[in-house]
């Protein structure tokens, strides 16, 4: 998969290339990544990328030329054509089954503005669509983008050791995760579930289900209200 990243801050998105899932997909080739700064596109001494809002109110708005020829270049800087996503509170929340369509694709671009946002003109000429992680304010999209990297990443194959341990993610199978540990067996006199140091796989594999379940239940109420559980579900539930 290969996206490009359109952002007055390149090291900053860089540095999902340095380290963890991210950093391995990319030194094996399964994550193509590119930077393309705005600023390196403006043709004003000052190299300005930014202007006062039509209409005045607090803020500057990132301006529509230096913004569309860096976007040009990175449209054009690889023949598979790209979907391209404005990162903004504006657009819907990011969700798995996003991420997932997202992560499916060949190609992405992600805009991160800065300052109050970009001009609408650019997001009318060039945005397909446009994602939230959430119902928050950021200084700038480049922290949303760098989430969308991350949940794609690891859904590319190849990018995680075990191949499994997508699969089995929070909301991957719509539930949150069960609780995991390690060693020590126990600490600070809180020991390990007993299930899980039995070996017996079908019970260890109830218990995890059972827990996300009640989790989920407790925790997210909301995850499940459009769900219909089966049987064996809605009897872990209810036990
Ligand atoms: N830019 C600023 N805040 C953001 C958010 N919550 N999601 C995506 N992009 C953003």
């Amino acid at each position: 998969m290969r996206i490009d990243v359109v952002t007055l801050f390149p090291d900053l998105v860089n540095c999902v290339s340095g380290c963890g899932v991210t950093g391995r997909a990319v030194e094996r080739g399964i994550l193509d990544l590119h930077c393309w700064n705005p600023r390196d596109y403006t043709e004003d001494r000052h190299r300005t990328v930014d202007d006062r809002p039509y209409g005045g109110g607090p803020g500057m708005v990132m301006k529509v030329e230096p913004l569309r020829r860096a976007i040009h270049d990175a449209r054009q800087a690889d023949t598979v054509p790209p979907l391209v996503v404005y990162m903004s509170p504006q657009g819907r929340r990011l969700d798995q089954d996003a991420v997932q369509r997202l992560a499916d694709l060949p190609r992405l671009i992600l805009i991160a503005g800065r300052y109050e946002g970009i001009d609408e003109r650019l997001v009318e000429l060039e945005v397909d669509e446009e994602w939230s992680i959430g119902d928050y304010v950021l200084s700038g999209g480049e922290l949303a983008a760098m989430v969308v990297i991350d949940a794609c990443a690891r859904l590319l194959p190849g990018a995680l050791g075990d191949e499994d341990s997508a699969q089995q993610d929070s909301f991957m199978t719509g539930l949150l995760d069960c609780p995991h540990y390690t060693r020590p067996e126990v600490y600070e006199g809180r020991g390990v579930p007993q299930v899980l140091l039995g070996g017996h796989h079908a019970e260890i594999e109830r218990w995890r289900r059972k827990q996300a379940l009640g989790r989920t239940w407790q925790r997210r109420p909301d995850l499940l209200e459009h769900r219909v559980l089966d049987e064996a579900d809605q009897r872990l539930l209810d036990e």
